[in-house]
């Protein structure tokens, strides 16, 4: 069959490696992917929010599948936009539909939801322009550090953690008054503060059956020991020791029960990947966030653990037969270190030329921010590639990882060297 991926990152060229190695897969077209998609795949120039575009891209490559690696195309519709068409109905959309997408979308929906169900996560309120000073009452009322986020898709960056009552309130006041994230933060979502260590899971489903994959560990903040600003993600391992069987059980009951239950309470048939963000509060689960999408880079450490056809996966999840679908996940460690530009997350430089890449060797290279030019490839985003090495033991699997991460150049190059460290010295 034919496939489409939409996106350009680290994730979307993970999915490309995997996809690749399925013999059910024919033709790959990645859209706009990067220069490491440009090898395996058809890199097709269309952003991924450009729906019109996509489904004469699909028609006239007899598209089957497509499989959208980033957000905003399904918070803006996509999968509506084509059962909305009969020429287009027969294609299969890994990833929901616009009240699913909802998960993501928007931050009040999603506490809502996760209140009405009894999935645990913090207190919460939100707050409008025109209930300001109700927000302001409710920030004097409450205990520090507090967390506000703008209700809609923000680029990762909607979330302000602060310290003390001031900051909180200059914070709401900006989010509010001063439209800080533009109209993602016309509404604020003001919820605790939860103390504890973050896991990644993911949920493979069809809307009524799901599979459980890997977790992952995510490293979110710039700088070594957790420092400095947050960013998409500097780094990412699987499996994560504290994810223990018991754990993970009680994170499908507690969590993943719940959330499908209320799904199909809610009249949402959700086809795709449900990441559930969990702070993990000494033993117990607590939901942060859902995402309607795999994570980047966590997907560079999930996939190369899934042994089965991840293709068969896929279209079992697009028919509604998960269930008669095996998932077998190799029990080896995958760590993956990011590297990136100078200045990322604030403004970095593109352009820059890459060397160094022939030299990597036992590990993993998804390409994230990059591009060909004429024969050079160059440095095209913030996050350009993330390196995962694979090994029996954790530290075999950091030490494969930086190394390739080391052999990389170019201008202004940066990754974290502490990947993997803070769980590998607590076992
Ligand atoms: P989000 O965009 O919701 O993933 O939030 C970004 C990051 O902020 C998360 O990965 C956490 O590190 C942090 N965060 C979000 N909500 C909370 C919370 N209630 N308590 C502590 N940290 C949080
Ligand atoms: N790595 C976090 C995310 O993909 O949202």
């Amino acid at each position: 069959m034919n496939i489409l991926i939409l996106g350009s990152g680290g994730r979307e060229h993970a999915f490309a490696k995997k996809i690749k190695e399925s013999t059910l897969c024919k033709n790959l077209f990645v859209a706009p992917g990067n220069a490491g998609t440009a090898k395996i795949a058809t890199n097709i120039e269309i952003g991924f929010n450009e729906f019109e575009k996509i489904a004469e891209l699909c028609l006239k490559n007899k598209i089957n599948l497509v499989l959208v690696g980033p957000e905003e195309p399904l918070v803006n519709g996509i999968r509506d936009f084509f059962e909305a068409q009969p020429n287009l109905k027969h294609i299969n959309i890994i990833g929901p539909d616009k009240a699913g997408a909802r998960l993501e979308g928007s931050k009040e929906f999603s506490k809502n939801f996760m209140h009405k169900y009894g999935i645990p996560t913090a207190v919460s309120a939100s707050f409008t322009k025109s209930t300001f000073l109700e927000g302001l009452a409710y920030l004097e009322a409450s205990n520090m550090p507090i967390v506000l986020k703008a209700d809609g898709l923000a680029a990762g960056k909607g979330v302000i953690i602060a310290q003390n009552i001031t900051d909180a309130k200059l914070a709401l006041e900006e989010m509010l008054l001063k439209s800080k994230f533009g109209k993602a933060s016309d509404k604020v979502v003001i919820e605790a503060f939860l103390k504890g260590v973050e896991l990644s899971v993911f949920v493979l489903t069809d809307g009524t059956n799901y599979k459980i994959l890997p977790e992952a560990k995510d490293y979110k903040r710039i700088g070594e020991n957790d420092t400095g600003l947050n960013t998409g993600g500097m780094g990412a391992i699987s499996p994560v020791t504290f994810a223990t069987n018991k754990y993970m059980a009680l994170v499908e009951k507690r969590v993943i029960l719940p959330t499908m239950e209320g799904l199909k309470k809610e009249g949402i048939k959700f086809v795709g990947f449900i990441f559930i963000g969990l702070m993990n509060c000494e033993g117990e689960p607590y939901v942060i966030e859902y995402n309607v999408r795999m994570g980047d880079p966590e997907t560079e450490v999930v996939l190369p653990r899934i042994e089965s056809d991840l293709v068969s996966l896929l279209v079992a999840t697009a028919k509604g037969n998960l269930n008669e679908v095996e998932l077998t996940i190799n029990p080896m460690n995958a760590v993956t270190t990011v590297v990136v530009a100078e200045g990322y997350p604030e403004e970095y430089k593109k352009g820059d030329i890459i060397t160094g890449l022939e030299a990597v060797e036992n590990c993993v290279v998804y390409h994230s921010g990059t591009k060909l030019n004429k024969n050079n490839i160059v440095t095209n985003g913030g996050r350009v590639f993330a390196i995962t090495g694979l090994s029996n033991s954790l530290e075999g699997a950091i030490a494969k990882s930086q190394k390739g991460a080391k052999e990389i150049t170019f201008e202004g190059k940066y990754y974290r060297k502490d990947i993997g460290l803070d769980i590998l010295r607590s076992v």
